[in-house]
This record gives structure tokens, sequence and C-alpha cells, in this order.
């Protein structure tokens, strides 16, 4: 039973709808529905926004503070909030060309229609009003809590996603391969019981293989599994006893430093 409000929906002749709901501080999250089925919502009920920068944030900041290169791993494109919150960060912090130069960031996002709707709000091209809105109010909320422009910002994501520096991809497998390890990874597929798929020890083992995951890197998720974490362990990685939101048991942060043992 759903304690937020409907404020929009979307349907296409393609079978791909979307429904967007306002959470309790007041950012939206959606629900897609797609070959029939419908999936959980994206986001905490108590706040998109919010649940976003709690577990998420950790990651940049780890990588930006130790000036690690800034590669980053997104399993879970969904309506953008984890990637409009990186480059906002980034903007506000003033980050030297030098530094920027070295950013690249890998999203992944098995529904197309949510790549091409995202792509199309950043490059100013025509999308669905319900996407237009619901991007634009991410775009605002960080705005305001970052204290960066809008218009700044969105330019600013622009700029990668034209030098091919932001790149979003469909599906992330078992087999997937970036093209550099990534020192950030933030792990926000669905959960275990809707997705069982992204929470197998193959696809774990893929996303912390050498190629993907750099010996400096951070990791969240806004879930916590025994099986996770055993293997980030294993992977030594550092974990960070961390509450879950909104009420949430546990959710996880974990990092390792390349030669160190803090
Ligand atoms: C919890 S939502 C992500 C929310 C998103 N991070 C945001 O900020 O809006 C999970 C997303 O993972 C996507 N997904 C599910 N399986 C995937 C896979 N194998 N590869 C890439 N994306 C996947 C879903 O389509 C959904 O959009």
């Amino acid at each position: 039973m759903n304690k937020i409000e409907q404020v929009a929906d979307y349907r296409d002749e393609d079978g791909f709808s979307a429904l967007f709901y306002k959470t309790q501080d007041n950012s939206m999250t959606v629900s897609i529905v797609s070959e029939k089925m419908q999936t959980e919502m994206m986001h905490s009920q108590s706040g998109s926004f919010s649940e976003t920068n709690y577990v998420y944030l950790p990651v940049v900041d780890f990588v930006i503070k130790n000036r690690i290169e800034p590669v980053f791993l997104s399993i879970g494109l969904g309506v953008g909030y984890i990637e409009i919150m990186l480059f906002a960060y980034l903007l506000n912090k003033n980050i030297s060309d030098d530094y920027l130069s070295q950013l690249f960031i890998f999203s992944f996002e098995k529904e197309e229609k949510l790549i091409q709707f995202f792509t199309a709000f950043l490059l100013d091209q025509p999308l669905p009003v319900s996407f237009q809105a619901c991007y634009s109010s991410i775009l605002q909320l960080n705005s305001e809590y970052f204290s960066v422009d809008k218009m700044e910002l969105k330019l600013f994501i622009k700029d990668f996603i034209l030098k091919n520096k932001f790149v979003i991809y469909n599906k992330f497998t078992n087999e997937t391969q970036l093209t550099k390890p990534a020192n950030g990874i933030f792990f926000d597929a669905f959960s275990a019981n809707s997705s069982p798929d992204l929470w197998n020890e193959l696809y774990i083992d893929n996303i912390l293989s050498p190629k993907n995951c750099s010996s400096s890197s951070s990791f969240a998720t806004y879930a916590s599994k025994n099986m996770l974490k055993r293997k980030l362990k294993e992977n030594n990685f550092n974990l960070l006893k961390k509450k879950g939101f909104a009420g949430k048991r546990e959710c996880i942060f974990a990092y390792r430093i390349k030669n160190e043992l803090i």
C-alpha cells in the first residue's frame, strides 16, 4: 500500500509506462511498467533525494577527498538522481580542470526509454512532459542543495555527455567489462526480491573484479545483504557500519585504499 501520492503518469505505444509519485521530502520517485511487469518504486517513500544523498554521497566524497582518479560506475540510472548529484557536487567544489579531465562516469540502465529520455533532457531534445518535469525537479533540488546554478549544472553535464565521458549503457551483466576500472561504485539496482539476477554471486564478482573495480575504491548500496558484505570483505574492502535510510536496518558503504589498511 503506497503512503505517497501519485502525481503523473506516462504511457506509450511500445507498452512502456511510468507512474510518478511525490515522496515525503517532495522529490519524485518512479515505478516503471514494461513488458507487462510493474517494477518496485525506485526510491524510499521517505524521500528519493534525501535517500540518494544519504547512501551515495559518501562514495563521491571518498574519491574526491582522496584525490583518486574520478572514475565512477553507476548500476541503475533510473531517473538519474545519483548522476545529477555527482555533477552538482563537482561543480560546487570548483575542481581543477586537470583533475576534472580524468572524470569518467559509466552508467547502466536496462530500460532503453530511461536512457533515451534522460539524454534528451540533458541535450534539450523533445521528451515526454512527465519525464521533463521529473528531471527538472531533480536538477532544481541539486542546484539548491549544492548552491550551483541550475542552467550551469545542466550545461556542465551536457558537456561530459558530448565528450563521451559520461556514457550511459544498457544492461550491466555478469560479463560487462568497463574500459577503465571504477574508483567509485553506486550499486542502485532493484532489490534481491524483485531482481534476483542482480544479486547473485557471479554478478557481484563481476562488479568487484579488477577490470571493473580499482584497487582504491569505494562502494555503496541502499541495501544490505550478507553475501555482498562477505564479497566486499574477501576483496579487502573495509565496511563501515551504517544505518539504513529512513528506518531501514542497514545500508552498505565500503572502501579500500591500495597498500593501506585504515
Ligand atoms: C532503484 S532504481 C535506480 C534509481 C536511480 N539510481 C535513480 O537515481 O533514479 C533501479 C534501476 O536499475 C535498473 N536496472 C535493473 N537491472 C539492471 C541491469 N542489469 N543493468 C542496468 N540497470 C538495471 C532498473 O531499470 C531501474 O531503473
